[in-house]
């Protein structure tokens, strides 16, 4: 497929539905935010296999080692610089680079080479990575610092989305999750009338509560059409849980929106989903499954209709707010902390 250009696209994958949205914004709305990005999901990273996927404008190696150990590396070889995730291949517990067949044991230590010669003292680059429910994230910090904080799990006992979806779009992590406390755009964009009931700020962490009523007379989304209570978590700009009680069907949904800067103007918007209670009983977890998938299309329709406008939007430093607009200025004072580059 011909793409319209680099800074032009929005391409949906994932559920087998490709889509090109053109946008028209050349300039960078803020730097890239310090945090943990989702570079992918568990499932498309089984043992032995060698994905690269791009973050904050470089690339990115992930691999899972034979015994199921997750790494992220840099690209490049020490040795005379192949391409890793270019025909690089895991071999036990190594990555081997395709060129002349060196191989990394998972502390990035070389340990081999294709020809049997004593291995140079050279290492690959590694970078922080953690498997949080499901998902695999990268640490990202603009002055090479080490992670000061975690993603805690939403379920420590290992529940997991039962399904996902990536849409690539121009965006910017701080703009996506702002709008989970923009309350005024919800009537006219989502037909429904949010209700903020609490909000709290604590360290990388903040947490929204709202409730929802759907807009009378306007056909609406999945999530909107019923009365329900939404509990937030973000921990940093690139994770989003969220809970959804829907007290007239009994039954609990969960999603994560998790949106990672590949380039300045880009970002790729992860949503996955599950479902363990409905209709008032705990689901089997093949009945989970199912439906935990179906509602990854239902969910990302009602969230695309956002996606016009954070295409072509631009960030106002200081917005005119008028009453009802949710805690702009608490949440854009939180968000301050995830940079260490200065914003311009
Ligand atoms: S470039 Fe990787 S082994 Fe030579
Ligand atoms: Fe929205």
């Amino acid at each position: 497929m011909k793409m319209p250009s680099a800074f032009s696209s929005r391409l949906v994958r994932g559920t087998g539905e490709v889509s090109l949205v053109t946008g028209n914004r050349a300039t960078p709305r803020l730097p890239y935010p310090d945090g943990w990005y989702a570079v992918a999901f568990r499932d498309e990273l089984p043992a032995g296999r060698v994905l690269t996927r791009r973050l904050t404008g470089e690339d990115v190696v992930l691999y899972r080692t034979r015994s199921g150990l997750v790494r992220a590396v840099r690209p490049f070889c020490p040795h005379l610089g192949a391409h890793l995730g270019h025909g690089g291949r895991v071999d036990g517990e190594n990555i081997v680079c395709p060129f002349h067949h060196f191989a990394f044991s998972p502390s990035g230590d070389c340990v081999r080479t294709g020809c049997g010669t004593p291995p140079p003292r050279a290492r690959l680059m590694m970078l922080e990575v953690r498997e949080v429910d499901g998902a695999i994230l990268v640490w990202h910090h603009s002055r090479g610092l080490s992670p000061g904080w975690k993603v805690p799990s939403s379920f420590p006992l290992g529940f997991q989305p039962a399904g996902h979806v990536v849409h690539t779009l121009v965006d910017h992590p701080q703009d996506v999750m702002e709008n989970t406390i923009d309350s005024g755009h919800c009537p006219p964009v989502h037909q429904m009338n949010i209700d903020i009931s609490r909000t709290h700020f604590s360290g990388p962490t903040m947490e929204v509560d709202f409730s929802t009523t759907p807009l009378q007379g306007h056909r609406t989304g999945f999530l909107v059409s019923l009365q329900a209570h939404f509990r937030l978590q973000l921990h940093g700009l690139g994770w989003l849980f969220v809970r959804v009680d829907i007290p007239s069907i009994q039954s609990h949904i969960h999603f994560w929106i998790l949106p990672t800067p590949i380039d300045p103007l880009h970002v790729e918007l992860r949503l996955a989903a599950s479902i363990d209670h409905a209709g008032g009983i705990d689901l089997p977890p093949p009945a989970s499954r199912l439906i935990g998938k179906l509602l990854v299309p239902l969910i990302s329709r009602d969230l695309a209709k956002d996606f016009p406008i954070w295409q072509h939007k631009t960030y106002v430093e200081q917005p005119k707010l008028t009453k009802g607009d949710g805690p702009f200025m608490q949440y854009r004072r939180w968000a301050g902390q995830f940079y260490s580059e200065s914003i311009p």
